[in-house]
């Protein structure tokens, strides 16, 4: 029997990231991830604005170098990489359709890029008919071949970026708030887009969202970032239903679909709600989420809780440990 290939393993180990902070001072972007992204699956990050999501799926692919740690994708370290090589492994889809694609290139010409040079596919009958094919998978039909990207809206644009993503049938793709910038209608076609076009390619996809409703509906799994640290993680279905830490029980309870959950037990929801008004006070040592957690304790302000398995997924929190 042929060995099975683990194409997509994601893999970040003791990794940090400090950006100059514009006193002079180092800020911390990404705060001692490690984390396996199994391959095949949709993994989901949340966190709210400034958390560290986009760092993470930067670093991953080698757009942003880390400051410490070492990264693999199917076990070979990134650093050791050309980024060509790591981008005929990996895509990524930014937020915004605007800045992310030439206004001037046809629709055509954009999609036929990747398959130029990264692939190096030299018959341009053969790029033709895969830049077709897609078109009609990504639900924007042949027609588009010869479009302008300024002559798309917002919707079709946020399809021509997933597509170019999907070209060269990549085994991991990071799509970065890939709804923010369409509208509700739009969005559940952008989401099942990536969907079908992640089970046809196989690929492991790192979803990224402030919105855990929206990460909730497409992925297996969900990671939850605090100030550049991962707070708790594991399957979707036990974070939803018995979320552990404080921060991921406020997200829930914040979300719009979550306001009508009757079933989540989220401990005393109306201090959680206050927390989102406070703005958190920086942490020199201790859990980070300590200044506006309402669970806190004198533990909390002296130790940094480690990820630890608690009721089936991993969760840093002292009132677990
Ligand atoms: N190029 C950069 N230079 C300096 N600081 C940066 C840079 N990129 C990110 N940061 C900082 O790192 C932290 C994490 O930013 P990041 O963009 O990863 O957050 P995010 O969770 O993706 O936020 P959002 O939901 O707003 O996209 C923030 O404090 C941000 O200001
Ligand atoms: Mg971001």
């Amino acid at each position: 029997m042929e060995a099975i290939e683990m194409a997509g393993d994601l893999e970040l180990e003791h990794v940090y990231k400090y950006f100059k902070g514009k006193t002079g001072g180092l800020s911390t972007a990404l705060d001692n991830i490690t984390i396996k992204f199994e391959q095949g699956k949709v993994h989901g990050i949340v966190g709210e604005s400034g958390s560290g999501k986009s760092t993470l799926g930067r670093v991953s692919i080698g757009l942003v170098k880390p400051s410490k740690g070492i990264i693999t994708i199917n076990g070979k370290n990134i650093s050791k990489m050309e980024d060509k090589e790591i981008f005929k492994l990996a895509q990524y889809i930014h937020q915004d359709p605007y800045s992310s694609l030439d206004q001037y290139l046809s629709v055509g010409e954009i999609l036929d890029r990747p398959l130029m040079y990264l692939l190096n596919m030299k018959g341009k009958q053969e790029r033709m008919e895969k830049v077709q094919d897609m078109l009609v998978s990504a639900g924007l039909g042949p027609e588009f071949y010869s479009r302008t990207i300024q002559e798309l809206s917002g919707g079709e644009k946020q399809r021509v970026l997933v597509a170019r993503a999907f070209m060269i049938e990549p085994e991991l793709v990071i799509a970065d708030e890939p709804t923010t910038m369409i509208d509700f209608v739009h969005r559940k076609e952008i989401l099942d887009l990536i969907y079908n076009l992640s089970k046809m390619n196989q690929s492991t996809i790192i979803f990224i969202s402030h919105d855990i409703s929206i990460v909730e509906g497409i992925s297996s799994d969900i990671c939850v970032m605090y100030s550049g640290k991962i707070v708790e993680s594991g399957s979707v279905s036990s974070i939803v239903e018995k979320p552990l830490h404080p921060y991921t029980q406020l997200l829930l309870s914040v979300s719009p679909e979550k306001l009508v959950n009757k079933n989540a037990d989220f401990g005393p929801t109306s201090s959680n709600s206050i927390a989102t008004s406070k703005i958190p006070v920086p942490v020199k040592k201790g859990c980070k989420y300590s200044s506006v957690c309402p669970f806190v304790f004198a533990k909390c302000r002296e130790v940094e809780p480690e990820l630890e398995l608690s009721s089936g997924h991993l969760v840093a929190c002292h009132q677990y440990n």
